[in-house]
């Protein structure tokens, strides 16, 4: 779906948070209106809002993924369409909620196994300082990830959000607390092990010397194995990239060139744990949409978890199942994506998404 241009309006006297500006075209901002003479329920506000219906457009010769049937939207009030002569099935609801937003299709079955009951990422207490200050830049922050699933990270600018992502990352250390994958800590892991493993994607996709093909090569040769020329072809084709000179130097290519690059070099990796720094911000909007799909698809496939820092909050809406939320130096919400769109819990979070006071007028 390509989202509108056209930004939210912002209530009089209100200030738009920082870079949600066009990302959150399609929320509307009206809140549902109550009776007069009703309260609104509290922390309930404006989450209501009426979604656009539109459906996201899945890219031609591909498949839609099973069970996001024609609806991505999260929270569409349009009934699903039945095919002509067929019944809808009893019990389903005409809504379609979060429960059917493109990353949540049911994994693989032959995947659940990968994971078993050992959990993927715990973070305990985490906290890091700024730079030479002894403010802390976020401290406290506990969070688990106990099967394959994509969480959105998303905040103010500032708020930490990559530095976090690169400690869980082992490309930074943390002031204090601990990071374990798979019920060992990071200091118990070979970092290079880690890294393969739990793998960090910057927002500026950093291209090694040499051609776009001794890139892709990297990773066959990190692992010691031959590389896996038909899936990274089959990855380039995904993300748009399949008319790409494998000759060419990958210092000369495009920004977007050159994340999509980045993201087809380390999905070759397969890692378990994907942590994404807002890859798609500098991608036109059928390249963002082709990146979206194949990470649908990959997750789907072969189960791997994803913690998706974004700006994008239709993004963010569209493909996670959890949100994390930035913000007061900490992680400051924890919640399913659907809870957290319809009813955050905290004044932050409702004033970051642009939520009218729930007690007050509608905006
Ligand atoms: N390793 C670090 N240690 C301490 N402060 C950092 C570190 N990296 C970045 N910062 C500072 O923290 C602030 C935000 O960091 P960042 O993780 O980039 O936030 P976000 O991704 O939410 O925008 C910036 O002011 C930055 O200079
Ligand atoms: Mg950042």
């Amino acid at each position: 779906m390509a989202p509108s241009t056209a930004a939210k309006r912002v209530p009089k006297g209100r200030k738009r948070p920082e870079n949600t500006a066009a990302c959150i075209s399609t929320r509307s901002t009206a809140a549902k209106r109550v009776p007069k003479g009703r309260k609104r329920p509290e922390n309930t506000a404006a989450c209501i809002s009426t979604r656009s219906t539109t459906v996201k457009r899945v890219p031609k010769g591909r498949k839609r993924p099973e069970n996001t049937a024609a609806c991505s939207s999260t929270r569409s009030t349009t009934a699903k369409r039945v095919p002509k002569g067929r019944k809808r099935p009893e019990n389903t609801t005409v809504c379609i909620s979060q429960g059917e937003s493109r990353g949540q299709s049911p994994l693989d079955p032959s995947l659940k196994g990968r994971v078993g009951r050992v959990k993927l990422l715990d973070i305990t207490n985490l906290t890091k300082h700024h730079h030479k200050e002894n403010s802390p830049l976020f401290s406290g922050i506990n969070a688990q990830i106990n099967e394959p699933c994509i969480i959105s990270v998303i905040g103010a600018s500032g708020q930490g959000k990559s530095t976090l992502l690169r400690i869980i990352g082992m490309l930074e250390s943390a002031d204090e607390g601990t990071v374990r994958y798979r019920n060992r800590l990071s200091s118990e892991w070979f970092p290079h092990d880690w890294r393969t493993k739990v793998c960090y994607v910057a927002q500026q996709a950093v291209m090694l010397a040499g051609s776009v093909e001794d890139n892709l090569r990297t990773v066959s040769r990190l692992q010691k194995k031959e590389m896996d020329i038909k899936l990274a072809k089959q990855l380039l084709h995904a993300v748009k990239l399949e008319d790409l000179d494998w000759n060419k130097r990958a210092a000369d290519l495009s920004g977007g060139e050159k994340q999509r690059l980045a993201l087809v070099r380390s999905l070759l990796l397969r890692p378990e744990v994907l942590l994404l720094d807002e890859i798609t911000a500098s991608l036109d909007i059928q390249s963002k949409q082709a990146v979206e799909q194949l990470l649908l698809d990959w997750h789907n496939k072969e189960g791997v978890a994803m913690i998706w820092i974004t700006h994008d909050l239709e993004q963010a809406s569209q493909t996670s199942s959890q949100i994390w939320f930035m913000a007061n130096n900490t992680l400051c919400e924890n919640s399913p994506t659907k809870t957290f769109f319809e009813c955050p819990a905290t004044d932050l979070a409702r004033g970051f998404l642009q939520i009218p006071d729930g007690t007050g007028e509608q905006a």
